[in-house]
Parts: structure tokens; C-alpha cells; sequence
């Protein structure tokens, strides 16, 4: 069992660094998230948790949480640019709904997801960009909803995730932060709620 872990874990990490060396701006990192980056990325989810979106889960770290730790029942659907990385995540888990872009109106996600989970490397893209997903999240968070967000602790003060952390701060009720040391490199794991 361990074998195959490490087996899957290496294979993930060699993915991931191809995926970087081809398309390095949206793939935004040369290695996976460690556990305890998806460890905190994921730790509000459980049984409870109604309908839920990941945006860039790349090889799945923080998916294989998420998968763990929800619902049976519960409703979980992924948005991945990347197609060698879709493929996979759909090999993996069968059951999660894989999308290349995600229209909150025809997936019937508006209002009525209670987490929303993202990888996407927005200290890469476009500020209209961000702004446009980040609008699109909050239309499909119901009330009290999260979202859920990390930035590299070396991009922090950036005047772009400057500016992305203001921009949460105007559009939703709380917004917190919280280091994570162990993952290359570190992190900051944003937290924002909507209001209920
Ligand atoms: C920094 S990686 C994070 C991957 C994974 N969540 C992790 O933490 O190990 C960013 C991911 O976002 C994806 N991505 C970038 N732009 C995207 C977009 N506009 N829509 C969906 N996925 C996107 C990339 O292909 C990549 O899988």
C-alpha cells in the first residue's frame, strides 16, 4: 500500500514538473502542494459540506482530501485548464464532475455551494482575470459560504495579492490568513466567508 502511495506521489511529481517545464505561468509552481498545505486548504470540509468546487486542482492534492472528507451524496465538481492534468484527476476520481471552465448558471452552481477551493495561481494572471473568477465564486457561494485560497509567502507583498487580498476584504464578510511553513515554499492560506 505504502508502495503504491509513493509510486502515485513520484509519478504526481514528475507530472507536475512536465506540466511546469510546458506551460509555466498557468501551472504557477514546479511541484504539488504538500499535505499540510492541503491539510489546511481542506480542514472546514466534512459531511456536512453541500456541494463543493475546486478550481485548479492540478494532480490532486488538495482533490484527494476533499474526496476523503466529504459526503458521499455531496455534489463535487473540478475546473482544470490543464487537459493532461483533467485526465487525470478523472482517472482517479471517477465520481468528481471534471470541468475546462465552469459557467455558474448552467452548472446550477449559484448561490448554493458552501466551499469553494482553489489552487490557481493568481499572482500570474491578469488582475481582470482574477477579478472576474473571484466574482464568479462569490455568485456561487451560498451565504456563509468559503473560499478558499493560497498565495506563495514570497509573492505576499506583491502589489497584485495586495490588491487581491483588498478586493476580498471589500467583497465578502471575513477574510482571514494563516502561514504554512511546510510546503515548497511557503505559503498563506486565505480564507474569505460570505456574508449569511
Ligand atoms: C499552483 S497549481 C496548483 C495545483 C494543486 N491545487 C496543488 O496545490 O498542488 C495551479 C493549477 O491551476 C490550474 N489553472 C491555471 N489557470 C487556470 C484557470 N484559469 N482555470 C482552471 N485551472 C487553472 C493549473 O493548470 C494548475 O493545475
Amino acid at each position: 500500500m505504502r508502495q503504491t502511495q509513493l509510486k502515485t506521489k513520484s509519478t504526481e511529481i514528475r507530472s507536475f514538473l512536465g506540466e511546469f517545464i510546458r506551460s509555466p505561468i498557468s501551472t504557477g509552481s514546479i511541484i504539488p502542494s504538500s499535505r499540510q498545505l492541503a491539510k489546511l486548504m481542506t480542514h472546514t470540509i466534512d459531511e456536512n459540506t453541500q456541494n463543493i468546487v475546486e478550481f485548479g486542482p492540478g494532480t490532486g492534492s488538495f482533490t484527494r482530501m476533499i474526496h476523503q472528507k466529504k459526503n458521499k451524496d455531496t455534489r463535487f465538481a473540478v475546473v482544470e485548464i490543464n487537459q493532461r492534468f483533467r485526465e487525470h484527476i478523472k482517472s482517479l476520481f471517477p465520481d468528481v464532475e471534471v470541468y475546462d471552465s465552469l459557467q455558474p448558471e448552467t452548472s446550477g452552481f449559484v448561490g448554493n455551494v458552501d466551499a469553494v477551493v482553489s489552487g490557481l495561481p493568481f499572482s500570474n494572471m491578469k488582475w481582470e482575470d482574477s477579478e472576474d473568477i473571484i466574482n464568479s465564486i462569490h455568485g456561487m457561494l451560498a451565504p456563509g459560504g468559503e473560499f478558499k485560497t493560497f498565495l506563495y509567502f514570497h509573492t505576499f507583498q506583491l502589489g497584485k495579492n495586495r490588491v487581491l487580498i483588498d478586493y476580498l476584504r471589500s467583497q465578502f464578510a471575513s477574510v482571514n490568513l494563516n502561514f504554512v511553513a511546510r510546503n515548497i515554499p511557503p505559503a498563506v492560506v486565505v480564507s474569505a466567508y460570505k456574508k449569511s
